[in-house]
């Protein structure tokens, strides 16, 4: 699972890169978006550096939610953590990553998103890009494409959904405090999602 591994260190060096973006449009918010982010994903790099066996994804993925969980205090941290979580319960040491157990993964990933967030789709959230995303990989849209394929029409549909967060009003999180003013701006939450999807789909071309 070295591999994984690297994606990960390559997705995390991205996100920390993109700290003050992040928190820049945390302004909705509080403006720590992307701090929490760079301290969730230091801590994960770090926990993953320790372990010597990484056998299989759900270790990965439980060492990088646990990661999350522990040290980041903001709304994200639990929701994203809880995503790593529920991905890694539907993962052993043998899961490979082909279309349908993407699929399965992003869908337990935002299931417990939507669970532990009390939030759906048209909520000013992650979620608006991570649904679109879960989409590319269902049989609907998958028709002949590749996994990498699919990867780059979820980048696709992650840049439409943080797109569609401008034209509405954050109903959850902290943006809902002000409402109908948090209209025109990009959620930061679907900001990092988009990255994250990016990031992948750059990691992979090489
Ligand atoms: N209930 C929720 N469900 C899904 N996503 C949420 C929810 N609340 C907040 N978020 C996401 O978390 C982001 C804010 O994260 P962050 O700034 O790190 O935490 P906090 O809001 O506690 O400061 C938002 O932009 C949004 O995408
Ligand atoms: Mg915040």
């Amino acid at each position: 699972m070295t591999r994984l591994k690297d994606a990960i260190d390559y997705i995390a060096a991205a996100v920390i890169k993109q700290r003050d973006l992040l928190d820049r449009l945390d302004s909705i918010g509080d403006s720590d978006h992307g701090t929490n982010m760079a301290r969730g994903f230091e801590a994960a790099v770090d926990a993953l550096d320790k372990i010597e066996d990484l056998d299989g994804a759900k270790k990965v993925f439980t060492v990088v939610g646990k990661a999350f969980a522990e040290s980041i205090g903001g709304a994200s941290g639990p929701l994203y953590a809880t995503a790593f979580l529920r991905a890694a319960d539907i993962c052993d040491e043998n899961t490979k990553f082909n279309i349908e157990n993407v699929e399965k993964l992003l869908k337990a990933a935002i299931d417990g998103i939507k669970k532990r967030g009390h939030s759906d789709v048209g909520e000013k959230t992650m979620l608006d890009v991570l649904v679109p995303v879960y989409e590319c990989f269902t049989p609907e849209q998958v028709k002949d494409n590749t996994l990498y394929q699919c990867i780059g029409a979820a980048v696709k549909a992650a840049k439409k959904g943080l797109d569609y967060t401008k034209t509405i009003p954050a109903t959850k999180g902290r943006a809902a405090y002000i409402g109908e003013r948090s209209i025109g701006h990009e959620d930061p939450g679907a900001m990092s999602s988009l990255i994250m999807v990016r990031e992948l789909f750059n990691f992979l071309k090489y």
